[in-house]
């Protein structure tokens, strides 16, 4: 039997993870939407692409939790998107709301998942749904680092002129304005940007990275991101199902590491089937090492605003 997925929120992210996932051809996928009919049609639409893709995942579309029974893996991409001029940040009450909800029928009906979040805003999300889960922290993680680095070293290949596999890049802390972008530690086959790139230029690669989303929300105007949040999130979904052991950055609790404690945000962690296997500690500078805390201060701050 192949391992099953379930993606929750067959919206634009929703749809695009579950699409890559069917793609990467080894475990079934269940797409639930509270809307009838939509995740149906799309998982419909994605199986008659099998045939020319040639591949073989079983997807099934419905409204109903007793189908996502048994998955290793649960993506949580329900809830609203930004829309231009708005923060991850103004999503919060609403989202919290819709997170709490569906967080509860995925305890009840594949109680052994790993939770992998999307909804933003991330940091509240995950742990939000890590409270009203009561799952273990290693159980519960949110996506946006992987993304994040991923823009980020967009950002560099371009400005390097270098094929974007030959880049790494260093992102932890919050998924907005507090997001940590570590230059020292972001590189171009191996030589840190702080090396190749003017202090200004550097600058601009950090903002651009934090703005990343910002940017993409304005030009689709309706909106956010999809293509690569739905591509990370599957790749993080396949990592732990195939129990890669791979360092991907996600969004986690942290109990000490980094100096911070009780509050869930992207730092470097070794995925595996039983979701966050290892927090990786980077050595970090005293600068980076405060602006890490600044962010942790500012989630737990907004955590606080929904108890
Ligand atoms: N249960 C199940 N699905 C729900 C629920 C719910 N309670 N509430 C909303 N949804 C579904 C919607 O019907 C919609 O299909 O979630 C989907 C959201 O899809 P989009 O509006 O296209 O939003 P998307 O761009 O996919 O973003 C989803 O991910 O990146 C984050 O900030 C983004 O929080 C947002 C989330």
């Amino acid at each position: 039997m192949r391992p099953k997925i379930t993606i929750i929120g067959a919206g634009n992210v929703g749809a695009q993870c579950a699409y890559k996932l069917a793609q990467r051809d080894f475990a079934d996928l269940v797409l639930l939407d509270i809307v009838e009919g939509v995740p149906q049609g799309k998982a419909l639409d994605m199986t008659q692409s099998g045939s020319i893709e040639r591949f073989t995942t079983k997807i099934t579309g419905t409204n109903n939790y007793s189908d996502i029974k048994d998955s290793q893996v649960v993506v949580m991409t329900a809830g609203l998107a930004r829309k231009p001029g708005m923060s991850r940040d103004d999503l919060i009450h609403k989202n919290a709301e819709i997170v709490a909800g569906v967080v509860k029928q995925i305890v009840e009906h594949a109680p052994q998942a790993v939770l992998l979040m999307v909804t933003n805003p991330l940091d509240v999300m995950t742990y939000q749904a890590l409270k009203v889960s009561g799952f273990p922290a290693n159980r519960v993680l949110g996506m946006a680092p992987l993304l994040d680095a991923a823009r980020m070293q967009s950002f560099i290949a371009e400005l390097a002129k270098a094929p974007v596999t030959e880049v790494y890049a260093e992102v932890m802390g919050s998924h907005g304005d507090l997001m940590v972008p570590v230059p020292r530690l972001s590189t171009v086959k191996g030589k840190p940007i702080t090396e190749l790139f003017t202090p200004e230029q550097v600058a601009g690669l950090v903002k651009r990275t934090t703005d990343g989303g910002a940017e993409i929300v304005a030009l689709l105007k309706t909106g956010s991101a999809y293509y690569a949040p739905g591509t990370a999130a599957a790749r993080m979904a396949e990592a732990i199902v195939r129990d890669t052991k791979e360092i991907v950055n996600s969004c986690c609790l942290l109990s000490g590491e980094y100096g911070l404690n009780d509050v869930c945000l992207g730092v470097p962690t070794r995925l595996g089937k039983s979701g966050i296997e290892e927090i990786v500690t980077l050595k970090l500078t005293p600068e980076e090492l405060a602006a890490l805390q600044k962010a942790g201060a500012a989630v737990k701050n907004l955590c606080g605003i929904l108890k």
